[in-house]
């Protein structure tokens, strides 16, 4: 791919397929190579920057201003190991899924949950991805960033990145500032499988296997994720658009009283976190389709493109829906896709 070009689309870099265009597109092959781009580029320095993986968990509304810097850094190397644990650094533009199914045929584990996920192994970190019951803070030992304004490479460990629900540093105070170029995992070579989450169970057992291998979660993961969740390369989409809302226990005491089947997880400090897609199949949204965009009708939580449609339209489409629930409910739905 060429450096740095101009007026390129990116109707191919995100997986709701918009049409938008990049005023600026630099690819990032490597840390010296942005350390250099950042010092040699002095128009860049009064640019508007943005921070490129594999697009599945962004949307569009209008064409990018400024530069979109392209993550593309490669590479799986072991920077340690003992009896029980090895310390696996993947270069950020990895494809994350790529990177678990390196793992799984050498046998490391605790990724397994993690499997079939889209994107790059450099924005796992920034929503500290989750799914079937783990999370990455369960396997992230450190990350590598360059800060944007002065070119330095920082390291960050795990408590410097502040990892919550959906959330880090870098949705917060850190946003924009820094570019992640690897990221460190700690894996077992000791198993301890998490099969209690949702249908794990049920479909290992569907799948005949009473004594499960890493290798076996992933695939029941994989199962399970292709029965729900559209496929992107089809119906363009950026996984869960909203955050699951997470309320005080008296305010799900309420809803209980009219909806006493309302699903509704305990948190750690008291709270309940309740499920967005029950709550927006509920306000009458799901399967819902106008023109162009809708909601899936499988997973009321995926807002879909089936082809052409903007992204504010799908941005007005989402607001229409946090307004149903909001009126329904008076729970406030939360964007888990990056606008942009
Ligand atoms: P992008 O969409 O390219 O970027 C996302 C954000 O991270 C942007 O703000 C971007 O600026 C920033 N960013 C990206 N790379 C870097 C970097 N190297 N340094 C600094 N900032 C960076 N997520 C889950 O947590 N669990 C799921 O189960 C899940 N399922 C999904 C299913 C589908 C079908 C789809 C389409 C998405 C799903 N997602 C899920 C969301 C998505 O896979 C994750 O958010 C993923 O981490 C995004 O990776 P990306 O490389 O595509 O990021
Ligand atoms: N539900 C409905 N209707 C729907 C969808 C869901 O009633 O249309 C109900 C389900 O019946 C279930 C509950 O909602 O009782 C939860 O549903 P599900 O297990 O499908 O998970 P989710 O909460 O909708 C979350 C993540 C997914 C992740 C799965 C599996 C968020 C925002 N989403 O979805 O992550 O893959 O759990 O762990 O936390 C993503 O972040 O993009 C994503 C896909």
């Amino acid at each position: 791919m060429p450096a740095l070009q101009k007026n390129f689309s990116l109707l191919p870099y995100n997986t709701f397929g918009i049409d938008a265009k990049a005023e600026w597109f630099f690819p990032v092959s490597s840390a010296e190579k942005l350390i250099e781009f950042l010092a040699d580029n002095a128009f860049l320095k009064h640019q508007k920057r943005l921070i490129l993986g594999g697009g599945s968990n962004v949307l569009f509304t209008s064409d990018v201003e400024g530069v979109v810097l392209y993550n593309q850094i490669k590479g799986i190397r072991v920077v340690a190991e003992d009896e029980k644990s090895v310390f696996v650094q993947a270069g950020a533009g990895e494809v994350w899924h790529e990177l678990v199914l390196h793992c799984l045929e050498k046998n490391w584990g605790g990724i397994e949950n993690l499997s079939l996920i889209p994107g790059s192994v450099g924005a796992s970190p920034i929503q500290n991805i989750g799914a079937y019951g783990v999370e990455l803070k369960d396997i992230f030992h450190s990350l590598e960033a360059i800060q944007l304004e002065t070119g330095k490479r920082e390291t960050f460990s795990h408590a410097a990145c502040r990892f919550g629900y959906r959330d880090s540093i870098f949705k917060r105070e850190a946003k924009g500032k820094y570019f992640i170029c690897s990221v460190t995992l700690q894996l077992s070579k000791i198993h301890q499988l998490n099969t209690s989450y949702g249908a794990i169970q049920s479909e290992l057992t569907e799948m005949g296997i009473q004594k499960p291998s890493i290798q076996d979660i992933s695939r029941a993961v994989i199962n399970i994720r292709q029965s729900k969740l559209p496929d992107p390369a089809v119906i363009g989409n950026g996984g869960s658009f909203f955050k699951n809302p997470v309320v005080e226990s008296a305010h799900l005491q309420q809803l209980q009283q009219e909806f006493p089947n309302i699903p509704h997880y305990p948190q750690p400090d008291g709270r309940q976190k309740l499920a967005a897609g029950w709550l927006i199949e509920q306000a009458g949204w799901k399967g819902k389709r106008l023109g162009n965009h809708g909601v899936h009708d499988r997973q009321a939580l995926v807002l879909v493109n089936y082809g052409g449609a903007t992204g504010s339209e799908i941005l007005d489409l989402a607001q229409k829906i946090q307004a149903a629930v909001s009126a329904a409910f008076d729970v406030q739905l939360e964007t888990e896709v990056n606008i942009v």
